[in-house]
Order: C-alpha cells, then structure tokens, then sequence
C-alpha cells in the first residue's frame, strides 16, 4: 500500500485506507453527504431483515458537549491510563502508537466539536445479548467506508458506552433503545493512508487451530 491513490473509490483501496481519522475540522458537512451516509448503513446486512436499527444524526452543540463530559470521564478513569500502560498492537511501530495516542486524545478534548454526529442505535429490547450488535456494526462499518469514500473523516467510537445510561439519557434514547456507537463526522485535518494491520499468516489458519493457511506463503 505505499503508493495508494487517496481518491481511488476501489472498495479494496477504501479499505485499506480508512484510517480512524480523530482530527476533524469544525466545518459544516452538507446534508446530502450525510444521507447517502445513512443510505450506505441502511445496506447493511442485519439479522433477518428486521431492520430495527435507527440512527440519530446530532448536529446541537449542547447534546454533543453533554456526552463528550462521559466521553472524556471515560478517557481520565480508564481509556488513558490502559494505552499509557499498553505496547503497540501488531503492525503499529512505537512512534505510531504515540501518534495514534495523541490523536485519540485530542479527538478526547474535541469530540463536541465535529460537526455531525451519526448515533448508530438498535431498538433491541430490554435484554440486549451479544448476538444484537451484529445487527448494527455491519452498517456502522458501511458508513465509515462511505464516508471514507466521500472525503470525510470519522471513528467508529464506543467509549461513551463506559457511562451508558447518562450518554443515552443526554441523547434522549427511548426505553428498548440503546446506541452502539457514535460516528463523528467532519472534514479530516490530515491525510488518508495506509492502516496498520500485522501479517495475515499470524492470524489465519487452516484446519487445525495454529497450522499455517500455505496459500499465504505462496
Ligand atoms: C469496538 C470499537 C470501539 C472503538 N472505540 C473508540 C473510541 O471510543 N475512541 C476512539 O478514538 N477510537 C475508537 N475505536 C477506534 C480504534 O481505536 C481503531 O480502529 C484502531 O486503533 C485501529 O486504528 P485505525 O482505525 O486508525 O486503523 C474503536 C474501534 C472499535 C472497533
């Protein structure tokens, strides 16, 4: 992936940049590209068709700023002491790992200020088990390559799940309602590129749990 193209629309290619962009600028998006966002989510796959899946698309700066005090409460009592005490996961050089730190902290102090939110919500009932987010990350997963597709920059987050009653409670979600992720959308500051992965063959295996898949070697 060294010489990608950054406006390539091949799916593989928007694959294989769509990056965790956390550096937004505050700049309005315009409501055409956020629907054929949603449009992109709504193709998603989910459990037999049922559809229960809803999206709340947040523009006020007061509801955005009252969930990002959970979303920093977070980050201070659990998400940034665990990176800080962390080694960098497979693919990740130790320079990038502190990038993606300071990135994920700034995204920490400037949440509120994307200009778009997309809360990916299900109506899932009182008693939501495991098996309910396969039914909304296939289309919060669309809509982070669409919105890669469009030039925009997002992250799939989910750390306001840590203080969930009160981030839903702020978002107003009714009973049987619950987010799963918020999207926050914006023109990215930097650039797209390559993501980091580790190898394939570490992570992929034939037959036997731990026996090589060849046609890696090959
Ligand atoms: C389930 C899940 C939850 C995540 N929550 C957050 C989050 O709350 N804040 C954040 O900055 N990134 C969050 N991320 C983004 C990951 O940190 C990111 O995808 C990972 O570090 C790989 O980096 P990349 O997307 O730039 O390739 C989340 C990703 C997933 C899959």
């Amino acid at each position: 992936m060294a010489n990608f193209n950054p406006t390539s629309t091949d799916v593989f290619d928007i694959m294989a940049t769509t990056r965790s962009m956390r550096r937004l600028k505050p700049d309005p998006v315009p409501d055409a590209l956020i629907r054929k966002i949603l449009e992109a989510g709504a193709c998603a796959a989910n459990g037999g068709n049922t559809q229960k899946w809803r999206f709340l698309v947040v523009k006020d700066p007061a509801i955005k700023k009252a969930v990002a005090v959970y979303y920093k409460k977070a980050f201070d009592e659990v998400v940034g002491p665990r990176y800080r005490s962390s080694a960098p996961p497979p693919g990740a050089t130790p320079e990038r790992y502190v990038r993606q730190h300071s990135a994920v902290e700034y995204l920490t102090e400037h949440f509120h200020e994307a200009p778009v939110w997309i809360v990916a919500c299900l109506e899932d009932g009182s008693n939501p088990n495991r098996g309910s987010g396969a039914s909304i990350y296939p289309a919060v997963q669309n809509m982070i390559l669409a919105t890669r597709a469009l030039g925009l920059g997002t992250t799939l987050t989910t750390r306001h799940l840590l203080h969930e009653k009160d981030a839903e409670a702020v978002l107003g979600l009714p009973p049987g309602v619950h987010s799963y992720a918020i999207l926050p959308i914006g023109y990215p500051m930097g650039n797209f590129g390559p993501v980091g992965r580790g190898p394939l063959a570490d992570i992929v295996f034939q037959d036997k749990w731990g026996a090589p898949y060849p046609a890696l070697s090959r």
